[in-house]
């Protein structure tokens, strides 16, 4: 499957619909906007180590569009893509292509923190209406936060804090943490450190490599000699499938964990290297739920992969999407009653009860998960209805 990139298609908002018709019948603004297509661009890595988290966001947007017949609150949707290589330089250029050439109703991404950080400048500016289906990037939904901004997935804290608390409530008193050296590595060590510091264990060593370098053995090297009970690390994508490899390869004999993006989507790459590792995520492989149930096997019926939290993410950002657009009938300049009902919205997600917190951030289970043939098994919950603290969010 192929991913166009982003083509000069803008056909001009008012100058295209007006050619249809006559001055005698000339229409309202309402209804010449609401006869053109609801324009939802996809900001999204479809190429590096976050290349699979973007396409499978992808699949789940479109999913759901098709499950509502092509349409949103009454008008047909048109998706925008665009691949933005994870690449925090070219974010706020990007974004501008598709906001202000392109003039996207909607702006669906992204998955990189850093990324993020350069869609949210512009966004707050246009005050464009964007849904986070990935990025953790703690300060979109804090200090910086906006009423049209909403995240489907998580913070960057949560997963990692959780984590943290399942292996403090285990008695580990030290811990590592490796990491890429970006907002998502750095923020997840905090919430690591923090919850690990709940029951009175310390982080007492971070080792960090640039985003996206995969030079483990350098940091694999010093793990024997730091005197740790446990290591805690944020990899994602082809990373994480190369790190953990590596990991097992080196004979190192302490355990392995972290935020679950480490075998996310990605067991099958790692095979029996990943096999008994622990981390703690918002979605796991066995959830008793019918809504997973009917998600998995619609989404690998339609894309041949099996889902994972990337997919369960872009799917519930289109839900998001659509719950405020239905509210609306379409009518996506009637912000107050659009943000009103997204911030309020009941959403049935795959990965269990959620719900939406004031900083427009998502509140949901953290469950301890561990590696076994092939699947990522709930053995508990590591942080029932967990919320980020939104610390200095104002809505
Ligand atoms: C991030 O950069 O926020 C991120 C990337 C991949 C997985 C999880 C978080």
């Amino acid at each position: 499957m192929s991913f166009e990139k982003i083509r000069p298609t803008r056909r001009g908002l008012m100058k295209g619909a007006l050619a249809t018709v006559t001055a005698s019948t000339v229409p309202t603004g309402w209804a010449i906007a609401q006869a053109r297509p609801l324009k939802v661009g996809l900001m999204l890595p479809y190429s590096g180590t976050f290349a699979k988290l973007g396409e499978n966001i992808t699949f789940a947007v479109e999913m759901l569009i098709a499950e509502k017949g092509g349409k949103l609150g009454g008008r047909e949707v048109q998706i925008i893509k665009l691949d933005d290589e994870s690449k925090p330089e070219n974010a706020p250029q990007n974004t501008d292509r598709l906001v202000k050439r392109d003039q996207v109703d909607v702006l669906i991404g992204t998955v990189h923190s850093g990324v993020q950080m350069g869609i949210h400048k512009v966004v707050r500016e246009t005050g464009t209406l964007t849904i986070v289906p990935n990025a953790g990037a703690n300060a979109v939904t804090r200090a910086l936060c906006a009423k049209n901004v909403f995240r489907t997935s998580f913070t960057n804290w949560q997963p990692a804090y959780g984590m943290g608390l399942a292996l403090g409530a285990k008695g580990v008193k030290k811990a590592a943490w490796i990491t890429w050296d970006y907002a998502a590595g750095n923020e997840a060590g905090e919430g690591f450190k923090e919850g690990l510091a709940k029951h009175g264990g310390e982080v007492v060593r971070t080792l960090t490599l640039k985003f996206p370098d995969t030079n483990f053995q350098p940091l694999l090297a010093q793990i024997p000699g730091l005197g740790v009970e446990a290591v805690g690390v944020f990899f994602a994508g082809g990373g994480a499938v190369q790190f953990v490899k590596e990991y097992k390869s080196a004979g190192i004999q302490v355990p392995l964990c972290g935020s679950g993006f480490l075998t996310e989507g990605v067991l099958g790459a790692q095979g029996a290297a990943a096999e008994g590792i622990e981390t703690a995520l918002h979605y796991g492989d066995n959830l008793d739920n019918a809504r997973d149930k009917v998600f998995r096997k619609a989404f690998q019926d339609r894309t041949q992969r099996e889902a994972d939290v990337y997919a369960v993410q872009g799917y519930d950002a289109a839900q998001l999407l659509a719950v405020g657009i239905e509210a609306v009938k379409g009518n996506i300049e009637d912000e107050a009653n659009l943000y009103k009902a997204m911030r309020s919205a009941k959403i049935e997600s795959p990965r269990g009860p959620i719900s939406m917190s004031a900083s427009q951030e998502i509140v949901h289970n953290i469950y301890l998960r561990r590696a076994e043939g092939g699947l990522n098994k709930v053995v508990g919950i590591a942080a029932p209805a967990l919320a980020d603290p939104g610390t200095g969010c104002k809505l």
